[in-house]
């Protein structure tokens, strides 16, 4: 018998490829309920201070309009009074967003009105009608100006082995008094995630404690038990759908003001409102990459080796809720330095909260470490690739126990070649064709490899196809494509057979898609869910087949309408036989990290990125002319989605190295980028044929998968290697992003 082909590993196409480009797919603002209505925000014009008066007579009077809500007349919210345990302290992120709660006003374009009506342009011209008046205080948008300011985190002063607390092996500072050392300073700006699908939400009130919202989200079930909580429901009266996402890199994270917003008009107008953010609201009512400063110290012997690093970081958070990210996490675990200091600080500054973005932390900490390496190869007159090698960590210098995988060699090793590394040149400057100038330069990032528990749903259809349900999002990744994969191997069906189903809070348990842990995570729960189907059919098959009663579930295969045994050609049951005695109802599988791997073992996935730039000596305009991405990221489920991920992720990388920058005009508080004509993100014509290379060895101890997640490490490293690339072609270090030609002329 034909044994089926092996999916995981396949290069398998998107199970949602066709509805994604055909326009098939729905989205959340896309869903046409009976008597939709159309919701607009209006923002505040002042940054800080108070509202004194909103006058809606004109925009209640407009042709078309339901409702104009405001703080005045805003219906009683039960979870803004009970929410938020000390109210002295500013909640962590996630915490109670109160919109319309009272009348102060924490940022610009904080939203103080929404506007209903049956049309989108009535609501938009009627929103343009409603005027807020102020009383005006001075405000701090500036995080230069706060640094002084900068204090821990509360949750750090809390609990002393709060990861943001300083950490410290070896002596404080050490660098300080080393042979060979140096001190730079970096900054990050703000960046925002500007996915092509904008944040939007239907909100449906179903009953007056019914709640059905189809929302841009990565967490169904973190939105629901959010909004459950924010109206005093039962989690099971909330229903949160997201069945496609159109791109999100972490600002769907965390429940917003506009989600609140709509749901309270929906209440008010007692029918389905619609609200979608324009892309400026994008730039000021969901969080965005925080302003970060760096300060880096580095000291090493003449023959490379590092002796001492202190990495100090002050990353900007709201007046509202303390907003925290790993931005030193790289630097304690990446190189052997024997003395290590890192410090972490936020400061608050009357803006919206921050919210991770992609590879978040890591990607700003890598920014500073691996060009602070490249400083320092470049001091030594040492190649950047050998510096990274005499310093190669065998296990976690900051845990002192091993790896559970790491390739991280044989990811240098791979890239180098491919970007053609040893045309490099020591001495800055010395390749030239014609006015460019070109240079090759390399970061590292790494992530760990999270997992956590969740469930699956497995059903048996009449029709003899399976389908797996699953409360998780998909923001880009592929997941049911990879889930399907998974599924596929382990049953032993053809993928056409199996239906991956998710983005429903109603479907089985599953995290936030976030942190690169989804296939370390739903995997095992989707292979579990599978063996439990196989097991339930084992037993029923073994009424009518004595080889089923002694069989392994593994050894189960589903092939050409018959359930058949690994090397057992006797064992054939037909598949309508077991159909009817199956009960058609869901078998829930829950799948939980097992023993004390995660304990004994540091787990990271890895990459390493090679740039090759061209500068013009003239004009200063930067062209990456190769990029190539190389990760240990374990098992690779599926080649051609985890390269798609690689690949967006690096294209995300030149945006941060050479084009991403909210700006606010500090005078006024507001961004004054606010579309894609002021902020520039890559596009095809800025960005080479990123090349991708996978090491593809599974992870022993994350999960029986062998994965450890990609979504992160795809960005983290691949603006210093852009940065240091830019230095080895013109001699230019560029400590500030992004690298804009006026910084090299
Ligand atoms: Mo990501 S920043 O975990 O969406």
């Amino acid at each position: 018998m034909k044994t089926p082909e092996k999916q995981i590993g396949a290069r398998m196409n998107r199970v949602d490829g066709r509805q994604k480009v055909t326009g098939a797919a729905t989205y959340s603002a896309e869903y046409q309920l009976p008597g939709i209505t159309y919701a607009v925000l209006v923002g505040s014009t002042i940054t800080k201070g108070r509202i004194t008066s909103i006058d809606t007579k004109a925009a209640e009077r407009a042709p078309g309009v339901l409702a104009v809500i405001t703080h005045f007349n805003s219906p009683k919210v039960p979870g803004f009074d009970t929410a938020g345990k000390d109210p002295s302290q500013p909640a962590t992120v996630g915490g109670p967003i109160k919109v319309f709660k009272d009348d102060k006003i924490r940022f610009n374009d904080q939203p103080i009105a929404i506007v209903v009506a049956d049309s989108l342009e009535r609501a938009r011209f009627a929103a343009g009608l409603v005027k807020g008046q102020y009383a005006q205080e001075k405000h701090q948008t500036s995080l230069e100006a706060a640094k002084s300011q900068a204090f821990l985190p509360t949750s750090a002063k809390k609990n002393p082995k709060h990861p943001m607390n300083d950490y410290q092996r070896g002596q404080v500072d050490a660098y300080k008094t080393g042979a060979i050392k140096l001190e730079s300073e970096y900054v990050v700006p703000t960046e925002v995630h500007q996915p092509m699908e904008l944040q939007a939400i239907t909100a449906h009130w179903e009953a007056p404690d019914r709640l059905t919202i189809y929302d841009k989200t990565q967490g169904t079930m973190a939105t629901r038990r959010d909004f459950a909580r924010e109206w005093g429901l039962p989690e099971e009266n909330v229903k949160v759908i997201a069945t496609y996402v159109g791109g999100a890199f972490g600002n769907a994270l965390h429940s917003w003001q506009h989600e609140s917003a709509a749901i309270i008009a929906a209440r008010v107008v007692n029918r389905p409102v619609k609200l979608m953010l324009t892309r400026e609201q994008m730039f000021t009512m969901v969080g965005y990459r925080p302003y970060t400063w760096q300060k880096l110290g580095m000291s090493a012997t003449p023959d490379g080796k590092i002796t001492a690093i202190t990495h100090e970081a002050i990353g900007q958070t709201s007046t509202f809720e303390e907003f925290t990210e790993s931005t030193l996490a790289q630097t304690r675990m990446m190189y052997e330095s024997p003395n290590l200091t890192t410090r972490y600080r936020i400061a608050s500054l009357d803006v919206n909260s921050p919210i991770w973005m992609r590879g978040p932390g890591e990607a700003t900490g890598a920014f500073a470490l691996e060009s602070a390496m490249d400083e320092m190869a470049h001091l030594l007159n040492i190649d950047p690739l050998e510096f990274r090698l005499r310093n190669y960590t065998e296990q976690d210098p900051e845990k002192n126990r091993p790896w559970s995988s790491k390739f991280l060699k044989e990811c240098y090793q791979l890239g180098a070649e491919r970007v053609g590394w040893n045309k490099r040149q020591l001495k800055p400057g010395s390749l030239r064709d014609g006015d460019w100038l070109i240079g090759y330069g390399m970061g590292v990032g790494t992530f760990g490899a999270h997992r956590g528990s969740s469930k699956a749903n497995i059903r048996l259809l009449p029709n003899g196809t399976v389908l797996l349900q699953s409360a998780v999002t998909d923001i880009g990744p592929g997941t049911a494509t990879a889930m399907t994969q998974i599924a596929a191997d382990t049953l032993g069906l053809a993928p056409e057979k199996i239906k991956f189903e998710l983005g429903n809070s109603n479907f089985a348990q599953a995290p936030t898609q976030g942190g690169s842990a989804i296939v370390n995570t739903v995997g095992p729960a989707v292979q579990e869910a599978c063996l439990a189907l196989k097991e339930k059919l084992r037993t029923l098959a073994a009424s009518s087949n004595a080889a089923f009663a002694s069989a392994k579930k593994e050894d189960v295969v589903f092939a050409e309408g018959y359930l058949t045994l690994n090397g057992n050609p006797a064992a054939r049951v037909p598949f309508a036989d077991l159909l009817q005695q199956v009960d058609g109802g869901f078998v829930t599988v829950e799948s939980k990290p097992q023993g004390n791997a995660s304990k004994n073992y540091s787990m990271y996935s890895f990459s390493v990125h090679f740039a090759e730039v061209r500068v013009h000596a003239l004009t200063g305009e930067v062209r990456v002319s190769k990029l190539v991405s190389c990760a240990d990221a374990g098992t690779i489920v599926n080649e051609k989605t985890a390269g798609n991920q690689m690949k967006g992720g690096a294209v995300g990388g030149i945006g941060m190295a050479l084009m991403e920058h909210a700006i606010i005009d500090d005078r006024f508080g507001r961004y004054i980028t606010k579309d894609f004509a002021d902020y520039h993100v890559p596009v095809h014509a800025d960005s080479p044929d990123v090349q991708v290379a996978f090491v593809n060895k599974p992870d022993p101890y994350v999960n029986a998968l062998g994965t450890k997640g990609i979504g992160e490490i795809a960005i983290i490293g691949v603006a210093p290697a852009i940065a240091n690339a830019i230095f080895n072609a013109t001699g230019k270090r560029i400590r500030e992003l992004p690298i804009t030609p006026d910084k090299l002329l």
